[in-house]
């Protein structure tokens, strides 16, 4: 059993190793080599879930169980902190956070083990693969291993909250992510006889127009919601009107309704137009996760937790960022949480950073709120 003072120690380690050797989605083999030799050194079980990376473990005795979950993939960003303990894998980078989720997991799951006897229940400690795919979540409900699962509970590190601070919001926290390619088809011709052909960029150039009137004219002005493209392509010269422009984006919403409302306004805003212009619109739509959807009983249970830790609780700031924990969501009730990390440029960016000197209240924090999740279902 380790020692407090020893697993502070582990914890800062960690941290430090996972972000010198970050490992992108489904790739992340040598984090689950060393999660498992810490968790087999003090003693923690790991259960057989099949998954070629990331891990399940447990603690505890006969009772409800509840589950914590970290992510454990890191970003195709090349790091440009100049840190210490900086990448050491060229195009790599820790740029979420992520190294901060499993390592106060891995905290977490080793303070757990110190009173594992006197826990009302077991914790499945949930190392998740492939967050940014997105769709690790997937993979893990798939492994059957949540299924006598009652609560679920992770965590988001936040450069926007000072450390000592845990931001909670009952509902969502995160946005629905939907992604769209839509491909304008009219038929190419010289660029002198455009009667000749069918011109799909003024198609495309009055869709990207008219979509953004979707969140300010369709949308309840109470909502929240997005319509971004990001990616437009058509044509390789200056005298040939080509045949098709592609036209890619994302969506984001934090309801069911609003998701709904704003597919439906865009699908229709692109076959219309196009059919308009004699062109054709080609839709593929991929749903990402939606909304993250927090229970306000157990945003309760963390608010009681994060003050025993003397973690300042403050109202989490909204994000359309996605977050496919939202996916356990869809099943167990929970919480997802945010951890000050201190100011820092955005996750995602190459120079992002966090204070380590958040993570030992953020393990004890989640090994307080395992206990207290058990205590409330036994
Ligand atoms: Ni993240």
């Amino acid at each position: 059993m380790a020692a407090l003072e020893e697993i502070g120690e582990i914890l800062q380690e960690t941290f430090r190793w996972l972000h010198r050797h970050p490992e992108l989605s489904y790739e992340e083999v040598e984090t689950t080599k060393r999660l498992r030799q810490v968790l087999q050194a003090h003693d923690v079980a790991i259960l057989d879930s099949g998954l070629p990376t990331g891990l399940v473990a447990e603690v505890g005795t006969d009772g409800p169980v509840i589950a914590l979950r970290a992510d454990i993939d890191a970003l195709p960003v090349t790091e440009e902190t100049g840190l210490p303990y900086a990448s050491e894998i060229p195009g790599h980078m820790h740029a979420c956070g992520h190294d901060f989720h499993t390592s106060a997991l891995l905290g977490a799951a080793l303070l757990l083990k110190r009173k594992e006897h006197e826990l009302q229940g077991r914790v499945k400690l949930v190392f998740q693969p492939a967050e940014e795919a997105p769709g690790g979540a997937k993979k893990v409900l798939e492994t059957g291993l949540l299924q006598d699962v009652c609560a679920i509970f992770g965590m988001h590190v936040s450069p926007r909250l000072p450390v000592g601070t845990l931001g909670l919001r009952a509902g969502a926290v995160t946005a629905s992510v939907d992604r769209f390619q839509i491909t304008f088809r009219g038929q190419g011709t010289h660029a002198a006889h455009p009667d000749a052909g069918i011109d799909p960029i003024p198609a495309a150039a009055a869709f990207i127009q008219a979509a953004q009137t979707i969140v300010s004219r369709n949308l309840n002005p109470f909502a929240a919601g997005l319509v971004s493209i990001t990616h437009v392509e058509g044509g390789n010269t200056w005298n040939v009107i080509p045949s098709t422009v592609l036209v890619e984006g994302t969506t984001r919403s934090l309801g069911k309704e609003e998701r709904q409302l704003i597919r439906e306004n865009l699908c229709r805003l692109a076959e219309r137009i196009a059919e308009g212009h004699g062109a054709q619109a080609e839709i593929d739509w991929y749903e990402g996760p939606p909304a993250t959807d927090n229970a306000p009983e157990w945003i309760e249970v963390a608010r009681q937790a994060a003050k025993e830790q003397s973690l300042e609780v403050v109202e989490a700031p909204a994000s359309l960022a996605g977050e496919d924990f939202a996916y356990y969501q869809e099943q167990l009730p929970g919480a997802f949480v945010l951890v000050g990390t201190g100011h820092s440029f955005s996750n995602h960016h190459p120079k992002f950073q966090l204070d380590p000197a958040a993570l030992q209240p953020a393990a004890a924090f989640l090994a307080r709120l395992a206990e207290e999740a058990l205590r409330r279902k036994s």
